[in-house]
């Protein structure tokens, strides 16, 4: 390709022109560098929002809707699960803590508020609530929502802060969970919905390996070596610009529609190792056990690795963080995988619709399925103090916390219109069909380790007083 050609190439936005230069300067680069740079970049990240300010990625005019932009009662319930679990740990008086990471429009916080208020004693029990976002828009949105619109703020190293206006509570905003301090006598409730499928994952595949043959000492390979099949080794998925002439069809899984622009930018697979390829697929023995079958493909999110093991250090306690008594929760709702690692999971959203993830960055959401047993190794691996539950699908964890009797409750005395509304919107969130949000979304919560003789409410358990 001319240079020529390259420098008169229009790109689809300033984030495009931006990751082809840096590609041009470094060579292409991991998959997770380009969904962090499309997601929450300072140059018009899909979230961090620079290309127009005004735009609203939630709701019918937007990209995407989720459960709590549709149905207050999933904010009612996920409240009420929270409720649930500090009557089980002994009901505190004081020290909660109640986190959100990725909390979008500050919807579900709301309704959660909104529940808690209804039983003071754990609404006073509240210490704070942490917003953690990266988005400065959002974060506004949410502080609009959650303190009133034009409600005062101060800016401390950690972040912004203000007072909520249902409970009179202190809220925060922090960019990253790392910003709240994890203390030992705290009893933090956390919730993430539809966070970690935003996290950054890189693909590997395993292919025979392309150097010299294994040393003497790693027996593991030598002994595949003495049977007469290749060491292999895992080569990572890396972002490269496509050619701008290109008339070939988009490689599968992705496929632009007509009406879409072209994808940009497309996978290639490194030549060789890389410097995630050589740590990350070893990180755990489900990744190890596939390397020997040549082709295999899996995602591996270490931020969600990461995610996880904060949310059990804060729950149970780990070496860094000693916590003479385990206490909190985690409630995770996303999309993803039980028992299997996610493979070519990677989507674009625009408008509603699947879209080449390479196409318009920063325009286009990305997200990928949240693999929950890499989640569940995770926040076990960092604490001995925690044990993990789920996951179970959304349709079960929702009936099981009551979802029809509340929206019954909430239909009795509607108008006709607005009571069948409420029924559609509730029945969406437990849809059990083939793609239903009942049976695609899942929830896993991580609690203190009790040996697994309580199940939390939602999980098949009851609420212990
Ligand atoms: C798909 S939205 C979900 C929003 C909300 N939980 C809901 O269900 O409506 C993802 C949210 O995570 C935030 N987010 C994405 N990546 C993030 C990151 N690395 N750190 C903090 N927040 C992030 C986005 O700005 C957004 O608020």
């Amino acid at each position: 390709m001319c240079c020529d050609e390259e420098q008169e190439r229009k790109w689809s936005t300033p984030l495009a022109k931006q990751l082809f230069e840096a590609i041009s300067t470094t060579g292409p680069v991991p998959l997770a560098s380009y969904m962090r740079m499309c997601l929450t970049g300072d140059i018009g990240g899909y979230y961090s929002g620079a290309i127009d300010r005004s735009r609203d990625q939630f709701g019918a005019k937007g990209d995407f809707i989720t459960s709590p932009e549709i149905s207050q009662v999933f904010g009612e319930l996920v409240g009420l699960w929270f409720v649930a679990e500090w009557i089980s740990q002994a009901r505190p008086k004081q020290g909660v803590q109640l986190i959100e990471v990725g909390p979008g429009r500050g919807t579900l916080m709301d309704d959660m508020l909104r529940t808690i208020q209804r039983f003071p004693a754990m609404a006073s029990a509240i210490d704070s609530v942490f917003m953690v976002e990266a988005s400065r828009e959002l974060r506004e949105t949410q502080k609009n929502l959650l303190c009133g619109i034009g409600s005062p703020a101060t800016e401390s190293k950690a972040g912004l802060h203000s007072t909520g206006k249902r409970l009179g509570k202190p809220i925060v905003w922090t960019e990253t969970i790392k910003s709240i301090p994890i203390e030992p006598d705290k009893m933090p409730f956390i919730v993430a919905h539809e966070f970690f499928d935003a996290l950054p994952i890189h693909t590997f595949q395993s292919a025979p390996a392309s150097r010299s043959p294994a040393k003497p000492s790693d027996s593991s390979v030598a002994a595949h070596a003495d049977a007469g099949a290749p060491a292999m080794e895992w080569r990572e998925m890396m972002v490269s610009p496509t050619s701008p002439v290109a008339t070939e069809p988009d490689p599968q899984p992705f496929r632009s529609l007509e009406s879409e622009s072209p994808a940009e930018f497309q996978l290639i697979l490194s030549s060789g190792t890389t410097r995630h390829s050589r740590y990350l697929p070893e990180s755990s023995s489900r990744y190890r056990k596939l390397k020997q079958t040549p082709g295999s493909v899996i995602e591996v999110c270490p931020d969600a690795s990461l995610y996880a093991a904060d949310f059990a250090a804060r729950i149970g306690g780990s070496r860094k963080h000693p916590k003479p008594q385990p206490s909190g929760a985690a409630l995770i709702l996303d999309y993803g995988t039980s028992d299997t690692i996610p493979v070519n999971s990677l989507r674009g959203i625009r408008q509603h619709r699947i879209v080449n993830p390479f196409s318009s960055p920063g325009l286009v959401d990305l997200s990928a399925d949240v693999d929950f047993t890499a989640i569940a190794e995770s926040a076990t691996l960092a604490s001995d103090g925690v044990e993990v539950h789920g996951p179970v699908p959304q349709a079960d964890f929702l009936e099981l916390m009551g979802i029809r009797e509340r929206a019954k409750m909430l239909t009795q005395g509607a108008e006709k219109s607005a009571a069948d509304d409420i029924d559609k919107a509730w029945r969406r969130l437990v849809d059990r069909g083939p793609n239903g949000m009942g049976k695609v979304y899942k929830a896993l919560a991580i609690l203190p380790e009790n040996d697994g003789r309580r199940r939390p409410v939602g999980f098949g358990g009851d609420v212990r007083i």
